[in-house]
């Protein structure tokens, strides 16, 4: 039996997000959806009315935080886990392209995530349930691929981050679990044009985050496969550099 926790998901509306929304929802916790998409928050309301509550903002909107922790006061002054699933993917497909890509990537999938945990922080001391805050890195981070460099960026910050975290909240005892997915069917990859190496259904994916996070892990990366063989090609980074990541490049249009 689960001891039921408030839980604050990001990226809720859509994919991984979503699916972990859905899991928590049926293990019967009380659940803070946000997003953009009001349609999709509400649909996960309907699964629980009593325990789901839609909290919709714009991350990338740049004072999107200032009315948050009131907002999340109107629910709850107690978050047993923050999960940080929002995110998003531009590709480089010009390496001279300007700042504004990288300022966009970044901002979503670095900046509004570090001013989420932070906005957490205080709601997450007052829980008597071992708080624990969850991020979505990305197996990206491990191994630089091309076209990647916002979003790899973006991700192996977050990811430096979230390990860094942990250190310094060790004293608040608090959990930090860092999740790195390689390709997972979402609409975010739908929109990849490229071959998806061990791609996993979202359900196979979210049944391995909530064992992890429910193990509290520190770190759960998957599929295992992909996470050893991009180890792997780190230590060999001739093999990576001269041979295999190149062929998966395009022509440089600079
Ligand atoms: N799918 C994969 O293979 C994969 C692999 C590694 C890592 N990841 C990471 O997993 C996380 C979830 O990705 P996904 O594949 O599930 O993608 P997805 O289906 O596109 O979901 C992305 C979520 O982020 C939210 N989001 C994006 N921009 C936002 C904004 N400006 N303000 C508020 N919310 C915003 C979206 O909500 P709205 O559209 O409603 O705003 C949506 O709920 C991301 O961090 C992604 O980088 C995914």
């Amino acid at each position: 039996m689960h001891s039921k926790k408030t839980i604050w998901i990001t990226g809720a509306s859509s994919g991984i997000g979503q699916g972990l929304a859905q899991a928590f929802i049926e293990q019967g916790h009380f659940v803070i959806v946000s997003g953009r998409n009001r349609q999709a928050l509400s649909e996960l309301e309907t699964m629980a009315p009593q325990r789901v509550r839609p909290l919709e903002f714009d991350l990338s909107e740049q004072d999107f935080s200032l009315a948050l922790p009131a907002r999340l006061r109107e629910h709850t002054d107690t978050i047993d886990m923050v999960i940080l699933a929002a995110g998003v993917c531009e590709y480089v497909d010009r390496p001279n392209c300007g700042l504004d890509l990288y300022r966009r990537v970044m901002e979503v999938n670095f900046f509004a995530q570090v001013e989420c945990a932070r906005i957490a922080l205080s709601f997450l001391r007052n829980s008597e349930l071992r708080p624990q805050i969850v991020g979505v890195g990305s197996l990206a981070a491990h191994l630089p691929f091309p076209r990647a460099e916002a979003y790899g960026a973006s991700k192996a910050a977050f990811e430096y981050w979230l390990d860094s975290m942990r250190i310094d909240l060790v004293s608040a005892n608090i959990d930090v679990t860092l999740v790195s997915p390689g390709f997972v069917d979402t609409p975010l990859t739908q929109l990849n044009d490229f071959d998806m190496p061990t791609l996993l259904s979202l359900d196979e994916a979210c049944q391995i985050i909530v064992k992890g996070i429910e193990k509290r892990k520190r770190h759960v990366r998957f599929p295992r496969r992909l996470s050893w063989s991009l180890g792997l090609l780190r230590m060999l980074e001739s093999l990576w550099y001269g041979i295999l990541a190149p062929r998966m490049s395009r022509n440089s249009k600079l």
